[in-house]
């Protein structure tokens, strides 16, 4: 190769290493999909049987196969004593076979991977291994997604997705508001339509006012009213008060309102009833009332009692937001629940209460038993993830919703100020406590 061929090949392939380093710098995006991607299904799928082997996903049977064996010579046996050759044999020997791959599609921060389990295998074999995975493949974490019988879907993240969330910016629709981002990239969507209401339970400073704080800000625009309950003297949510409809900050308030809540549900039910309509949905738009988003920041407040006389109230508090849970989806009053635990050590009616609450947050607890409180009975993975959340990251939490699936998920920082500044800019779109009880009014979202 003469000189000039020799820079030219050398010149080409420094222009070539430039423009994939600017590329991936600069629209990482596009040059995992482009790039990043195509080389790791080859990698994937070529080394998938060491993989499935290292991490025991393997299994032996018996099958036909080409061997090489070396073979004594017999005959003439004083001049080839000792001599061998090599013959290739078909024959049946055992081999390793590792589970079939399906389709690998890329994610914005990775992969699915579908595989094909052998007879035998379940889901848990695959999740017991994931780290191993992760480790196989240099990516951040793995999980794995039932997806029908005999198969499932593996899902690697090759950095966390978590590390750094940013406020997705489609519009939102009414009452779906998307606090966060999932493990797999995809924003954190809560439909109060679809699951009415929420827990959300973590130790302190764990990221639950934060998630309030998120909520609040993405329901601040939308014609709903806004209700909170904060028995620690207001402290978090009187910032919030021009966005508010109403705001309870003692037990003797926040009963009252409860009650007028309960109130309010059996007239938009009489009216149900006097249209022919199983929910406030199907009523025509003149008619259908105003949905309410009830906000309480620790839940505790609300139940614990400092003597006798405060029994009748936490009694009725108690029964107020049972009745609420029950009614609210149909009627459009949506409950969302903070504390930092939620059990029947708080009194008679929670546990009832936590029944209705099919939308679980869990941030990071103290105690296993309060992960397996918040999460029931989800998938013995849920709660390791839930109790693997560490303190240096707030925010971060295990979401479940009433389909059984779960994900790691982590709420976008909402600094007090931000939200606070949402709820003033949006303090004209507010509906009165008035206007809320009872006075139809006119849906403008849908
Ligand atoms: N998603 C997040 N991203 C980054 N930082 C967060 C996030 N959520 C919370 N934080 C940080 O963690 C701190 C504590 O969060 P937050 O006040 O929401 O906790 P908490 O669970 O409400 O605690 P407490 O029970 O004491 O009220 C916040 O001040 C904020 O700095
Ligand atoms: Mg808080």
């Amino acid at each position: 190769m003469s000189e000039t061929t020799l820079y030219l090949v050398l010149g080409v392939l420094a222009a070539t290493a430039a423009g994939l380093w600017a590329w991936r710098h600069w629209h990482p995006s596009s040059f995992w999909y482009g790039v990043g991607f195509p080389l790791r299904v080859v990698w994937v799928y070529l080394t998938w049987k060491a993989v499935a082997s290292g991490c025991k996903v393997t299994r032996r049977k018996r099958a036909w196969r080409f061997t090489l064996d070396s073979l004594p010579v017999v005959g003439e046996a004083t001049r080839t004593a000792g001599m061998v050759v090599e013959r290739r044999r078909f024959r049946m020997v055992d081999v390793e076979q590792a589970p079939r791959l399906g389709l690998m599609l890329p994610t914005p921060f990775g992969w699915r991977l579908r595989v094909k389990m052998h007879e035998g295998q379940i889901p848990s074999d695959y999740a017991a291994v994931a780290e191993r995975l992760a480790h196989s493949w240099r990516v951040h974490g793995v999980r794995v997604l039932e997806r029908k019988p005999g198969k499932i879907t593996l899902l690697a993240t090759r950095r966390d997705p978590l590390a750094n969330v940013t406020t997705p910016d489609a519009p939102p629709k009414l009452l779906v508001v998307r606090p966060g981002v999932l493990e797999n990239g995809e924003p954190w969507v809560i439909d109060f339509r679809t699951v009415p209401h929420w827990m959300i339970v973590g130790a302190t400073q764990s990221g639950k006012s934060n998630l309030a704080n998120a909520l609040i800000k993405e329901l601040a625009p939308q014609p709903v009213g806004i209700v909170g309950l904060d028995l620690k003297g207001g402290v978090e949510f009187t910032p919030y008060k021009p966005r508010l409809s109403a705001l309870a900050t003692t037990r003797k308030e926040s009963v009252e309102l409860l009650e007028d809540l309960v109130d309010e549900l059996g007239r938009r039910m009489a009216v149900c009833t006097a249209h022919g309509v199983r929910n406030i949905w199907r009523l025509s738009p003149d008619l259908c009332p105003i949905p309410i988003v009830v906000l309480v920041d620790e839940l505790a407040e609300l139940f614990l009692m400092a003597d006798k006389s405060e029994k009748e109230e936490v009694g009725r508090t108690a029964t107020a937001l049972l009745r609420i849970a029950q009614l609210g989806r149909a009627f459009g009053v949506f409950l969302v629940l903070c504390g930092q635990r939620i059990g029947s050590d708080l009194g008679p009616g929670v546990t009832a209460l936590r029944a209705q609450l099919s939308g679980r947050v869990c941030h990071r607890v103290n105690d296993p038993e309060t992960a397996n409180m918040t999460l029931g009975d989800l998938d013995p993975a849920a709660l390791d993830v839930a109790r693997g959340i560490a303190a240096e990251t707030p925010g971060i939490a295990v979401v479940a919703g009433q389909d059984g699936t779960w994900h790691r998920a982590r709420s976008v920082y909402v600094p007090e100020e931000e939200a606070e500044q949402a709820a003033r800019d949006c303090a004209r779109v507010a509906p009165t406590w008035d206007e809320l009880l009872g006075r139809p009014a006119v849906l403008n979202a849908a």
